[in-house]
């Protein structure tokens, strides 16, 4: 079911989506046994598809008390906002500073994106990582999945703290990088 969905949302939005399937089990785990490390309380997903992530930090991350959920695809949201009645589900990342404000929430303890910045300009990318940056805690941590190691200097630039996880069992192989905002 997720599987249809994501590939005729990618045939109607192919940059948009940027991928024909959603995330593997291998990316999904790997991030869910780094947020449980962390254990942050408020945290925002940006560019959640189908919500595969979605579910994993909504059903086996006790510790997060608040999860705000973006998807820009209007199927792909209404899909989100039914499956996930009890959770905020906004439109665009960049109206995070908005959604924040309309939730009574100033910043939050993690920021994980699955956007396809690939196709984003340098200007969006700038705006991103601001926007990232100046949205997370002290000691807040950013996580980010990608096919390609592009980010890496904008990350670098940005966070003081960087790992980076290749995940090769994905639809596209692909790397998980992990940033935390200095205290
Ligand atoms: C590569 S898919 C990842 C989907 C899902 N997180 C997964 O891992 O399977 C990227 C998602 O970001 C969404 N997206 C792209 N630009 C966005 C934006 N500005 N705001 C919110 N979502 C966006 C796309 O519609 C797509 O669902």
């Amino acid at each position: 079911m997720d599987k249809v969905l994501f590939l005729k949302s990618f045939l109607r939005s192919p940059l948009q989506v940027a991928s024909i399937i959603p995330s593997s089990p291998f990316i999904v785990n790997n991030i869910v046994r780094h947020v449980n490390k962390i254990k942050p309380a408020a945290v925002a997903e940006l560019g959640a598809g189908t919500g595969v992530l979605t579910r994993a930090l909504d059903g086996r991350c006790p510790d997060i008390q608040s999860l705000l959920v973006f998807e820009n695809e209007q199927s792909l949201k209404s899909h989100l906002e039914n499956e996930f009645s009890h959770l905020p589900v906004y439109a665009d990342a960049f109206s995070l500073a908005d959604a924040l404000k309309e939730q009574g929430m100033e910043k939050l303890d993690c920021i994980i994106s699955a956007l396809p910045v690939s196709w984003f300009s340098q200007k969006q990318i700038e705006e991103l990582m601001s926007m990232i940056y100046s949205h997370l805690h002290p000691g807040g941590s950013f996580i980010m999945f990608q096919f390609s190691l592009q980010m890496r200097k904008h990350l670098r630039q940005t966070f003081d703290d960087i790992s980076i996880k290749f995940v090769p069992f994905n639809f596209l192989p692909a790397f998980v990088y992990y940033c935390k905002k200095s205290v």
